[in-house]
């Protein structure tokens, strides 16, 4: 088709469409506590077995960790509570008991004195140490905390692996201008370098994204808003999708 013609097109699909759409955009969930971003109760099975969901906050160990520890090396899954963690496997070195982690030595281990160190249902269990943070720069959103800068700066050294070094054959730096098909609006950056300095590529690829530009099916903001794609990480635990501008650097907040 023609492009003149396609864009005529898209225009109209647009106003038709805009009243509706735009909502999705300006329904963004409400934010919370900057301290409390980013922090979950596991309960897959706590309460079943009589015991409190377990608390875990994300703020709190990827000072120490790359994501890539825990969502490729220990195989944490992105989505809570689909993870099938039990005590047995903790105690006996895997998941949050794995080696370097709640093994007894690097951090608390799993003996009785400390269940409810963990097991407590109160997913602002670890606030109080928040203030540990507050000299890392700050950001408008999430954690209020800028992450990559705290990073690129050395503010932040977290541990890239426990035992399986990431592949350094195995890299890609390039900076992808994301264009929507809508007219009009600023594409989105993305910059494979600060993403794979936390992400093993099999995070995003190819569950998530194709390895090919403008090839990734049903990729839409409105998609991201709902916790697809970018939103994966982008709605919980890296900076939320209110921050148009970090993603699309010619729009204003
Ligand atoms: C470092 C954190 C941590 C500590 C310490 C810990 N747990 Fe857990 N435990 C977890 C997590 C995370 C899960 C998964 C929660 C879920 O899926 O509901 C879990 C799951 C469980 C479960 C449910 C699954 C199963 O295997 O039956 C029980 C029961 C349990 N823990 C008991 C205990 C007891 C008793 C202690 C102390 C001896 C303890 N835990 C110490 C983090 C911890
Ligand atoms: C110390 C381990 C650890 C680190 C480091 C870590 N995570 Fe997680 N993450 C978890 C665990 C455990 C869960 C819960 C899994 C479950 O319940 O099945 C989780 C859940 C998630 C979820 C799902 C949240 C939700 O609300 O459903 C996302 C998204 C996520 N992590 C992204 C990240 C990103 C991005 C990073 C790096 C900035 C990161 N994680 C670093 C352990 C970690
Ligand atoms: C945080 C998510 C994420 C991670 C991690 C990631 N990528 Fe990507 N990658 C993307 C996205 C998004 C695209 C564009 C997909 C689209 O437009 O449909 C892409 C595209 C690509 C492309 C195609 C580029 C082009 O111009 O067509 C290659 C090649 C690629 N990635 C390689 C890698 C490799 C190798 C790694 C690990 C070192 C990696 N990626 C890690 C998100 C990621
Ligand atoms: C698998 C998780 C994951 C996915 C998927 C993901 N990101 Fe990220 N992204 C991160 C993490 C972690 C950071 C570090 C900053 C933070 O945590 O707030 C980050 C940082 C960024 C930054 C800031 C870079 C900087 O220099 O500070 C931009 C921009 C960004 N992401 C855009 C995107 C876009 C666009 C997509 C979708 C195409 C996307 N991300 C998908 C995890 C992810
Ligand atoms: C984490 C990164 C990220 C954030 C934050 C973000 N966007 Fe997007 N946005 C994208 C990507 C990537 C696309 C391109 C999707 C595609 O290929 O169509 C996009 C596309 C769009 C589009 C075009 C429609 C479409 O589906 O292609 C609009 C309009 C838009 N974004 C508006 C916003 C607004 C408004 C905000 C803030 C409320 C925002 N975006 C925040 C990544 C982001």
């Amino acid at each position: 088709m023609n492009t003149l013609l396609k864009r005529f097109l898209w225009i109209g699909l647009a106003l038709l469409v805009w009243p509706a759409w735009a909502d999705q955009f300006w329904d963004l969930p409400p934010a919370p506590p900057p301290a409390d971003f980013g922090n979950l109760l596991i309960n897959r099975q706590s309460e079943n077995k009589s015991v409190k969901p377990a608390t875990f906050s994300h703020w709190l160990h990827r000072r120490k960790f790359t994501c890539r520890v825990c969502h490729f090396e220990l195989e944490f899954s992105m989505k809570q509570n689909t993870t099938e963690i039990t005590e047995k496997g903790n105690q006996s070195g895997q998941f949050c008991g794995s080696s370097g982690c709640h093994d007894g030595k690097a951090a608390f281990g799993h003996v009785a004195p400390n269940c409810e160190k963990c097991h407590n249902g109160d997913r602002s269990y670890s606030n109080a140490r928040f203030a540990e943070l507050s000299r890392l720069p700050h950001a408008p959103f999430g954690n209020k905390i800028d992450w990559g800068k705290s990073l690129s700066k050395g503010l932040i050294t977290p541990h890239k692996y426990l035992s399986i070094k990431p592949d350094a054959q195995v890299t890609f730096q390039e900076t992808l201008l994301l264009e929507s098909d809508w007219i009009g609006t600023p594409p989105a950056v993305f910059s494979h370098t600060p993403h794979v300095w936390q992400l093993d590529c099999s995070n995003c690829h190819p569950d998530i994204f194709n390895v090919k530009k403008k090839t990734t099916k049903h990729f839409s903001m409105v998609a991201n808003l709902r916790g697809q794609y970018c939103g994966v990480c982008h709605t919980n635990v890296a900076f939320p999708m209110a921050d148009c501008a970090r993603c699309h650097p010619a729009m204003s907040n």
